[in-house]
């Protein structure tokens, strides 16, 4: 039994195989992002307010036309048969549940409508080398009837994650891009210093991806488009002026550009700049109510939450995971003196002098 949504990776280690537990904690490089990300969540302090008067505060908010019981929504994440082999549908009927969106990968282990049947989702895309094949998705995801697109911008390549080089990780048979099967070619499986995922993605994805496509993908995307994995302000602004309804702020919990600052940190110039025109959202270390709490205080509307959600799928319990976060983020709410996330937006924040 967990306390908190952060005892999930210690009950998972014994239940995972060295290899998939490094897939899923692992970073880039030297993952002194990785270690960023929760550095600089750490420091932040917020500063709560007293006598409010709050009995039963209100988690819920509209996110682009959907309704959530709290500002969360599920990470986009790839093979999650790898943890469970009921993966994606256990984690997105535990969504559905709880009243918040999940996200389906491009990389989905199971195949993205029978993943929609179970729950309102949103689809994420990557861009691939075949344009046909990138149409053909965002054409199935809309007709599943998914509620929103967020095309993933910072995996021109997939960054180097030595733990997956260093354990020649592999993707077991049963665990395959459903998506995609009879679609890619194996053409890089044999490159050495990538990994086999890495290779896989390799042979899939266009690192050519740039803003004119971003376009054309608005005009074919009748649905809201998020664009994921912003950390610069004046790419947010480009992307709102492309048509995005949203912005992610996320170095992609440390796995792509080691050295990136962390996503709490890109976030407040990013609200600056286009907090007014679009959704501003943030992943990327949130591992507790707390986290949650310090991101909507630093402007944004809601949080992905990724691997803690990773590690409750490999002990099935990602039901109580969620119902966890959701306590979590009620405390924090009730002990910061806010009713509600209008009250939550209005705290300040700080940064602590002290190394925790
Ligand atoms: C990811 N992430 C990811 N992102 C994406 O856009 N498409 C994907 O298929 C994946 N796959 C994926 C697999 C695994 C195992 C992990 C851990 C992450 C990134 C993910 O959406 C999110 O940005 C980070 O996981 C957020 O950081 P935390 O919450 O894991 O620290």
């Amino acid at each position: 039994m967990a306390e908190s949504l952060a005892d999930y990776e210690q009950l998972a280690a014994t239940a995972l195989s060295r290899s998939v537990h490094d897939f899923v904690a692992g970073g880039s490089g030297a993952e002194t992002t990785l270690r960023l990300n929760r550095a600089a969540l750490d420091a932040l302090t917020v500063t709560p307010r007293v006598l409010a008067g709050v009995d039963e505060p209100d988690t819920s908010t509209t996110l682009l036309g959907t309704e959530l019981t709290m500002p969360v929504a599920v990470a986009p994440m790839a093979y999650q048969r790898l943890l469970h082999p009921d993966g994606e549908l256990l984690l997105a009927q535990a969504a559905a549940d709880a009243g918040i969106p999940y996200v389906i990968s491009t990389l989905s282990s199971y195949p993205l409508e029978k993943i929609a049947a179970i729950a309102p989702s949103w689809f994420q895309l990557y861009w691939l080398r075949d344009r046909g094949l990138v149409d053909a998705l965002v054409e199935r995801a809309v007709t599943a009837g998914c509620q929103a697109l967020m095309v993933t911008v910072d995996v021109p390549v997939m960054g180097r994650r030595l733990r997956d080089v260093r354990n020649s990780f592999t993707l077991p048979p049963s665990v395959v891009a459903a998506n995609l099967v009879d679609m890619v070619t194996e053409a890089h499986s044999e490159v050495p210093g990538l990994s086999a995922v890495a290779a896989h993605t390799a042979s899939a994805f266009d690192p050519s991806f740039g803003w004119r496509d971003l376009e054309w993908l608005r005009s074919r995307c009748p649905i809201p488009l998020l664009v994921k994995g912003i950390l610069d302000p004046r790419d947010a602004s480009r992307a709102v002026a492309a048509g995005a309804d949203g912005v992610v702020v996320s170095n992609h919990g440390g796995r792509q550009f080691d050295g990136a600052p962390a996503s709490i940190d890109a976030l407040g110039p990013i609200v600056d700049a286009v907090g007014n025109d679009c959704t501003v959202l943030l992943d990327s270390g949130v591992r507790s109510g707390t986290d949650a709490l310090k991101a909507l205080a630093s402007g944004a509307s809601a949080v992905l939450v990724g691997r803690p959600l990773l590690w409750a799928l490999a002990v099935e319990a990602v039901d109580e995971a969620l119902g966890l976060l959701r306590h979590e983020l009620r405390d924090a709410m009730l002990l910061a003196g806010c009713a509600d996330l209008a009250a939550v937006a209005e705290l300040t924040t700080g940064r602590t002098p002290w190394q925790i």
